[in-house]
């Protein structure tokens, strides 16, 4: 169910940087569904254009590595030429596997640090001269190990809170003309990253039993915050960080004690 009419995007020209599955994808589809032109780029090309054709006519599906530049750079360059100045720049390309940091290797550390946290610096300040201005929305997709440390996560816990920082510091510097917020998914179902992170049932549910919905959200949920982030509706919130994770970021909600005491 969505309070967002048609055409509330009409007009607008959005790039998803990591918008070829998953969550991005999600919400490379919902500002097309609202009227926007779209653009996705990740460093498959084929997967790429298959995600642009999901998305339907006009999409752009492209291909660059967002810890390369000059790649990224280009890459909005020409989709600010083909569809009109960036009013909305998503930045949600990630990597993430399970790894103890004793045995992380130095590049294992690097490569998430890189994808995640550089590559958003490098979206966000790559886009900048290219933004549709005053009115630009930026979004990072960041995640709860920002905040809450977790084990077997420490690339994507120092990364997740370097883009957090990054957002807020965004927010301050290019205000009045840009706002720049985050949304910070809880566990998603369907999703890649799940996939990773919770690969067998017992995984599952012990993510299940700290999230106080007692459900996984879905990747349209998160696309509706993303909605929500770039519609006039939040033309005052900036440097925000939006948790859309049926309050798992909260703390423990597992804990049958207060469960017991709630029953
Ligand atoms: N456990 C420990 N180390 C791992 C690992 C794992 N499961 N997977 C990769 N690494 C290490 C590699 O061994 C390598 O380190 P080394 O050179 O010391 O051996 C380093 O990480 C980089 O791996 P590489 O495969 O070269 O990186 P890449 O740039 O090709 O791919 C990844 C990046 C590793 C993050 C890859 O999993 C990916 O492309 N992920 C995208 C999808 C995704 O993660 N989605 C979920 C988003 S939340
Ligand atoms: P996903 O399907 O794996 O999506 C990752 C996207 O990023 C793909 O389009 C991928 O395409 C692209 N990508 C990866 N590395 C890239 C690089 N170096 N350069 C450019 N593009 C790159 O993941 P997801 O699970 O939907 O997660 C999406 C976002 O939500 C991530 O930021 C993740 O941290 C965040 N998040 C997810 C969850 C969850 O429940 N899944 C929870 C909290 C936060 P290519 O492989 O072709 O490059």
């Amino acid at each position: 169910m969505s309070a967002f009419s048609d055409g509330l995007m009409a007009d607008r020209t959005v790039f998803v940087a990591g918008g070829t599955s998953g969550i991005n994808l999600g919400i490379a589809r919902r500002f097309a569904e609202l009227g926007a032109r779209v653009a996705v780029a990740g460093r498959d090309p084929d997967k790429a254009a298959a995600a642009a054709g999901s998305i339907g006519a006009g999409a752009l599906g492209l291909s660059a590595d967002v810890r390369d530049y000059a790649a990224i750079r280009a890459v909005m360059e020409r989709v600010a030429g083909e569809l009109g100045p960036l009013d909305v720049v998503v930045s949600g390309a990630a990597g993430n596997f399970l790894a103890p940091a004793a045995q992380m290797s130095a590049n294992a550390f690097r490569t998430v640090v890189d994808i995640d946290l550089n590559g958003t610096f490098n979206v966000f300040r790559g886009c900048y001269d290219l933004l549709r201005t005053p009115g630009a929305s930026l979004i990072a997709i960041t995640a709860g190990q920002a905040v809450n440390a977790t084990p077997l996560q420490a690339h994507a816990c120092a990364a997740k809170a370097g883009i957090n920082q990054l957002v807020r510091v965004l927010a301050m510097e290019w205000g009045p003309d840009v706002r720049v917020n985050a949304i910070s998914p809880g566990p998603i179902s369907g999703t890649e990253g799940m996939a990773r992170l919770a690969p067998d049932e017992s995984a599952r549910e012990e993510y299940y039993a700290r999230i106080p919905m007692k459900r996984w959200g879905e990747v349209e949920e998160v696309a509706e915050a993303a909605i929500f982030l770039s519609s006039p509706s939040a033309g005052y919130v900036s440097g925000a960080i939006l948790d859309v994770d049926g309050g798992s970021q909260l703390g423990d909600a597992s804990r049958t004690s207060v469960r017991k005491g709630l029953a």
